[in-house]
């Protein structure tokens, strides 16, 4: 096959963009893959040469075809690695791989099955307490109501009720300030000195070092203690690997906790904060959802078996990843010269993945600008690309969190609906900011109104 040329953007453009992409890199690739079409080639800063694509072929073989060439890009991983360690986001290779086997049975439905009344349980109390907390007028972020009930969705997943309420909030507050630090840290590198200088980066590492304490503490309580758990850190605790029949090591199990924090409760944060929002602005969608809840609960809550007949609450959640895809962007280094669809892919060169472009092509979606939850109905998905649409990636580096949070998010909706209407507090200007993760990027104000009629 020969190869055919891909657009370049001058270095020049790439360097004068870059100030800009900086703030809204969003608009810029939008414009980009507009103007060149869904795979051009840049130079990131003005300096290092890479490839965007929108493309789903393209993005099917570098991540599920031909993955086997690609490496996961260190942009992003080494600074979250520095600070939280090495778990499976983080890692590549062989290490990577024999994690994977050992935590993927972990993920089973038959161990989500056991997490929903753990859930339930948290999602109820929360709510409860928001409900409250939120006074006469009603209004709350949603944006950040959101990030803590995720977090704590993930917390109890993982230690059930063995983490006191007050070291939960400190291991919130630990982990979301490094995160905060390490998007600095990709965002501004040439600022690495200051914060070294400053002392920044030292106060951050010992943020780390009480989160790890934490998780420290967590882990030998448990394994003083003999009575079996249905969560996260036993899953953990038990598996063993095939070749040597041992388990994990303190140091491996902190890793992984660690990374199942920070891989596991902004996304699905973001995810719902979009839900919301956008249900705030379709009501007849949210009329619907209160429907499907009715008819297949009543007034109880959501039992596991109960998850794949809320058809409609999952294609809502569907539709508002593919607007606002919590990973917006992930890339890939490329081993060896590789060859696709007629681009040439030469060794050692960056390849990012528009995952925010591909759910928002003219060329792949009907409307693409539109809220439809209908495209993802029983009948109309097998009609699309297998990559047209990829919240959770794809490949063998699939999310491994995917079922956990689709369960979560709708364990989460059904009971949110029960309490609450939903309305958007006037005089907001919503919008998206592209960070690891995309969140709104003013915060989400919203009424939330006690519903008397349950
Ligand atoms: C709406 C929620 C979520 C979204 C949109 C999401 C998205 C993604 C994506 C796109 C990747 C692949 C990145 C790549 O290939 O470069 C990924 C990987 C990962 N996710 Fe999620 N995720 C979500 C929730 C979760 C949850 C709840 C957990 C854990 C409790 C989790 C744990 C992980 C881990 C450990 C990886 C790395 C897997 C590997 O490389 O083997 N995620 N996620």
């Amino acid at each position: 096959m020969t190869t055919r040329s891909v657009p370049a953007i001058p270095r020049s453009r790439s360097l004068l963009n870059s100030v800009r992409f900086l703030r809204n890199p969003l608009e810029v690739i939008s414009e980009n893959l507009k103007h060149y079409g869904d795979t051009y080639t840049f130079h990131l800063g003005g300096i290092q040469k890479g490839m965007m694509t929108a493309n789903p072929d393209i993005i099917q073989h570098i991540l599920q075809k031909n993955h086997r060439n690609y490496r996961k890009s260190p942009i992003h991983f080494d600074k979250l690695a520095r600070f939280l360690g090495n778990g499976l986001l983080t890692s590549d290779g062989e290490y990577w791989l024999r994690q994977r086997r050992l935590i993927q049975p972990g993920f089973h439905r038959t161990r989500l099955a056991a997490l929903t009344q753990t859930m339930n349980a948290e999602i109820a109390a929360f709510l409860d307490r928001t409900g409250q907390i939120s006074g006469a007028s009603g209004e709350v972020d949603m944006s950040r109501t959101m990030m803590e009930l995720a977090f704590r969705a993930v917390a109890r997943s993982l230690f059930s009720a063995d983490l006191p309420e007050e070291r939960l909030l400190q291991l919130a507050q630990q982990i979301t300030t490094l995160q905060a630090f390490i998007i600095r840290l990709i965002r501004q590198p040439y600022l690495e000195w200051w914060f070294n200088l400053s002392g920044a980066t030292a106060h951050h590492r010992h943020l780390s070092g009480g989160a790890r304490s934490t998780v420290t503490d967590l882990i030998r309580q448990r394994r003083q203690k003999p009575e079996q758990h249905d969560d996260l850190l036993q899953m953990l605790l038990d598996a063993r690997y095939e070749d040597t029949g041992e388990g994990m090591s303190e140091k491996q199990l902190i890793d992984e906790s660690l990374i199942l924090f920070v891989a596991g409760h902004e996304t699905s944060a973001n995810a719902l904060a979009w839900t919301c929002y956008l249900l705030s602005q379709h009501p007849e969608s949210m009329k619907q959802l209160r429907a499907e809840h009715e008819a297949v609960l009543g007034d109880r809550l959501p039992e596991f078996a109960d998850l794949p007949r809320l058809e409609y609450t999952l294609q809502v959640i569907e539709e508002a990843m593919r607007l606002y895809p919590p990973a917006w962007i992930t890339d890939r280094m490329a081993i060896a010269d590789d060859e696709v669809a007629g681009v040439h892919i030469p060794a050692g060169s960056m390849i990012a993945l528009s995952i925010y472009g591909a759910h928002h092509s003219n060329d792949l979606w009907d409307a693409p600008e539109a809220f439809r939850p209908e495209r993802f109905s029983k009948e109309n998905k097998p009609k699309r690309h297998p990559y047209a649409y990829l919240p959770f990636g794809g490949g063998p580096r699939l999310c491994i969190g995917n079922s956990f949070a689709m369960m979560e998010m709708q364990l989460i909706l059904v009971q949110l609906l029960r309490r609450f209407d939903l309305e958007l507090s006037p005089g907001q200007e919503i919008e998206a900011q592209a960070l690891i993760t995309l969140r709104p990027k003013n915060g989400l104000l919203m009424r939330l109104s006690r519903r008397t009629a349950l």
